[in-house]
């Protein structure tokens, strides 16, 4: 899949962006580095510095919140401009560094790769509020896969692949017996999936810390081009979640966001929210563990069949019932790509 360029992704953490520190990383085949400026908020610039070419991201993080270039020690603030050049007085010109738009929001930190005037941070998606919300508890991770970023909406689009993929955790033998209602427009793919009065998957047995059978709900929101959450949780069969009562239950908030870093490979930002068992001590780190390892197994998968589909360019692929929902999500982000090249209009309209 092409990559979109008019679009905020996630790009890093917000401690990934502390202050005083510098990150490098690359997003949509375009190496920037990333630190705080005075005020606190983070920056994002071009990895060059614009003397001999020196990587900026291996510079000097300096007090007053701008970096030095670690070759001649130019100076660089937030906004790009050079404040100091050693040994002279006079700052050339050209002596800038190209910055890409950055906002802190919703415990991440965005950028926006593509046309400058474009990069509104109203159209940042306005959904995952859960993520830093006092009432919920989140764990999180980053990976970087090896695969095209639209290999990764496909795996959480589809949860058929849980019972396989994550026997032991999140899988359990009902998934596929009970079929998607998949929905949305022109910015929305919405899959849902109820499992009614069934014996609780391991994790979710766990997460309920109580025995009888759940219902359990799979709700999932793909937004082009990168942004998948997937509202997901059981309560006690028949205490009405399915009709919106669900505080009896274990409620969880899967946010993903699968960042270009270049075609071939995708910085994977994974966070799940809960409303369950928050105060024990000890729990966010049993999670953070066993999510680790579930999203882990989603990256073995996504990577093998990359490279066999790498292998394999332009081999028809066989698609099943389940696959409704992929489809769609890939048909409004080939849209966007084909807008984009048309340059018709911007391209990520989160609304
Ligand atoms: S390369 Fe950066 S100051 Fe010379
Ligand atoms: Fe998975």
């Amino acid at each position: 899949m092409k990559i979109i360029m008019n679009a905020w992704y996630v790009a890093a953490w917000p401690h990934e962006v502390a202050s005083g520190a510098i990150l490098s990383r690359t997003v949509c085949n375009l190496p920037m580095v990333f630190f705080r400026d005075g005020d606190g908020q983070p920056a994002a610039l071009e990895d060059r510095c614009p003397h001999r070419q020196m990587p900026l991201s291996l510079g000097i993080p300096e007090k007053d919140h701008t970096i030095r270039c670690a070759y001649h020690g130019m100076q660089f603030d937030g906004t790009g401009r050079c404040v100091e050049i050693p040994g002279q007085d006079h700052i050339p010109d050209g002596a800038r560094v190209p910055t890409y738009p950055c906002v802190e929001r919703h415990g991440y930190v965005w950028v926006w790769p593509g046309a400058t005037d474009r990069a509104d941070p109203a159209l940042i998606p306005d959904i995952f509020e859960r993520n830093d919300h006092p009432e919920w508890s989140a764990v999180g991770g980053t990976i970087h896969l090896r695969a095209n970023y639209a290999m990764l909406a496909d795996n959480l689009i589809d949860t058929t692949h849980e019972t396989y993929v994550h026997a032991g955790s999140l899988g359990d033998d009902n998934i596929q017996a009970n079929p998607i209602q998949v929905t949305g427009d022109d910015q929305h793919v919405h899959v849902t999936r109820w499992i009614l009065d069934h014996d609780a998957a391991p994790l979710w047995r766990e997460a309920l810390n109580q025995d009888g059978n759940v219902d359990r709900w799979q709700l999932i929101e793909f937004r082009p081009p990168a942004s998948t959450v997937l509202d997901v949780g059981v309560a006690p069969a028949g205490t009405g979640a399915q009709e919106g009562h669900r505080s009896h239950g274990a409620e969880g908030c899967n946010l993903n966001f699968g960042t270009p870093e270049t075609e071939h490979t995708t910085w994977y930002f994974w966070s799940f929210a809960r409303r369950f068992r928050r105060d024990e001590p000890g729990y966010d780190e049993v999670l953070q563990r066993k999510f680790a390892d579930v999203f882990a197994q989603d990256s073995g998968a996504i990577e093998g069949a990359y490279s066999v589909m790498r292998r394999n360019p332009g081999r028809p692929v066989v698609n099943l019932r389940n696959d409704a929902g992929t489809i769609r999500a890939r048909r409004l982000v080939e849209a966007m790509a084909e807008a984009e090249e048309a340059g018709t209009r911007p391209a990520a309209d989160h609304g």
